[in-house]
């Protein structure tokens, strides 16, 4: 007798290994799962030690039976950051070294040992798309999720446009307010200054920009793109990327969409923690003793690098603008050694609460909260609109300039405080978030946060579109 279908598909999940990718990929594979598809989730090495080390991921885990783990090296030692412009050695390392290992694990059938069946689908991270032609060459689809906004995706695809036309190389004559006219879609708000931070490259070859024209543009020979959205908050980009890709899927927010289908099946009990350092939930009895809605939670994600004068300006900006503040302040992300300046220690000692990580979904769910500072990193934009926290952005790189333009001008939830880092304006932002405009910018969250809650539940955008995720994977064989 056959195999219920569900029973023959495995899917290989491979994330770039960093924080953001990891979180949002392996909510990915406990949906799948669930659905009693077979899911190998392929972590890296260094990654997946600092999971067994600071979360519970093999307890929580066991409640998937036909989830497993497999590593595979990054090509870094240990002691490497991963994080700021670092980061560049790990796009180098990925493919000198963990690329030609993934061909041959996979060669080798690696992944379908024990009671596994053959792979039937790849999902790898889409600035991997190597995966895409290694999975072709073994007959095995891939279809590449990323892990940014359908926004800037758009962008990115409309690089080569871009260059065409002479809105880019940025040079020293370029205005940086100049409304873009080439990325379809989003003309009435999309600046130069708004473009992804590789874009601020002024000559052409540069690697990063090249990377990104280049993955962007091969996702149209993959068998399908996941996206972490949904459809009532990109609505324009998504317009134009489904014109340009016959398979999209988008399915976000993923940790909500986890939460809402775990709460209906009694035999899971809990989501996990994919937490690459150790939370703090001290803070949590921190906020329990703060006024409703009377504080600024503020993080830069896990791979923003701050100046110490950058860190400098934005703790004289909390503890002057008189509210409470929680900051998480990872290990090594000031780049250089500080010391809290004597006129600030009061004030931090009694508005300020300072932690290395933080449970930041429940952080933000807190009834304490009422701001997040934060650096538009697309998986702390989601949550934050999730749980209706307005923000301010200080965007870092990468996507982040994107999404804190569509914070600011777009959805109206907050304020974009790109290109600037100076303690007058660190101040009245938060004053404004939290106090002065704080009515204004509820209104337009409360909204955001029905429709994210409205797309995962049953009939909802991002609820449809994750079933017809599972059924088109479920139809691939090997
Ligand atoms: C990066 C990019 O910035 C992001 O835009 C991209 O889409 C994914 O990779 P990162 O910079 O780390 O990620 O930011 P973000 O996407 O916001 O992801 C950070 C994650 O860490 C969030 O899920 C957040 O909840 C979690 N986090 C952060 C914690 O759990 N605790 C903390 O203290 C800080």
């Amino acid at each position: 007798m056959d195999q219920p279908t569900s029973c023959l598909s495995h899917v290989l999940i491979f994330p770039f290994p960093v924080q953001g990718h990891v979180n949002c990929m392996l909510k990915l594979a406990q949906l799948l799962c669930r659905e009693g598809l077979h899911v190998t989730f392929l972590n890296s090495d260094f990654i997946h030690r600092r999971l067994l080390s600071y979360t519970n991921i093999h307890l929580s885990y066991k409640q998937y039976p036909n989830l497993y783990f497999e590593t595979i090296p990054d090509g870094l030692p240990d002691d490497h950051p991963r994080t700021g412009d670092r980061v560049v050695d790990l796009f180098n390392s990925i493919d000198t070294v963990t690329k030609p290992r993934f061909m041959e694990m996979l060669i080798a059938r690696r992944f379908s040992i024990l009671d596994r069946p053959p792979l039937t689908c790849i999902i790898a991270d889409g600035i991997m798309c190597f995966t895409i032609d290694i999975g072709r060459e073994l007959n095995i689809p891939t279809i590449l999720f990323r892990t940014i906004s359908a926004s800037c995706f758009w962008a990115f695809f409309c690089l080569p446009r871009l260059i065409e036309a002479g809105e880019l190389p940025i040079t020293g004559q370029s205005d940086m307010d100049t409304l873009l006219t080439n990325v379809v879609g989003m003309e009435t708000f999309l600046r130069l200054r708004d473009l992804p931070s590789f874009c601020r490259a002024s000559d052409l070859t540069d690697r990063g920009l090249q990377l990104v024209i280049s993955a962007t543009q091969l996702t149209k020979s993959a068998h399908g793109l996941i996206l972490n959205t949904f459809e009532e908050l990109e609505g324009p980009a998504l317009a134009q990327i489904t014109n340009n890709i016959s398979k999209l899927y988008t399915i976000g927010p993923l940790h909500v969409q986890l939460k809402a289908r775990v709460a209906t099946n009694i035999k899971l009990t809990c989501t996990s923690s994919s937490s690459l350092w150790e939370e703090d939930r001290s803070c949590i009895v921190w906020l329990d003793q703060q006024p409703f809605k009377s504080v600024i939670y503020v993080s830069f994600g896990s791979m923003t690098v701050l100046t110490r004068d950058q860190f400098m300006e934005f703790l004289h900006g909390f503890v002057n603008s008189g509210k409470p503040f929680l900051w998480v302040v990872r290990p090594k992300s000031v780049a250089e050694d500080y010391q809290i300046p004597e006129e600030l220690l009061e004030g931090t000692r009694q508005r300020g609460y300072i932690v290395e990580w933080a449970p930041q979904e429940e952080v933000l769910a807190h009834p304490a909260i009422g701001g997040f500072l934060t650096h538009s990193g697309w998986n702390s934009t989601l949550e934050s609109i999730y749980e209706g926290v307005p923000m301010i952005c200080w965007p870092f790189y990468a996507d982040q300039q994107v999404n804190s333009r569509l914070v600011g001008e777009v959805w109206k939830i907050g304020l974009d405080m790109k290109d600037t880092c100076d303690r007058v304006i660190i101040e009245n932002m938060v004053k404004d978030l939290i106090e002065t405009r704080k009515d204004e910018f509820a209104k337009s969250a409360r909204l955001m946060t029905k429709l994210a809650r409205k797309s995962v539940s049953e009939n909802g955008s991002s609820y449809c579109n994750l079933d017809r995720l599972i059924k088109d994977i479920k139809l691939m064989r090997n």
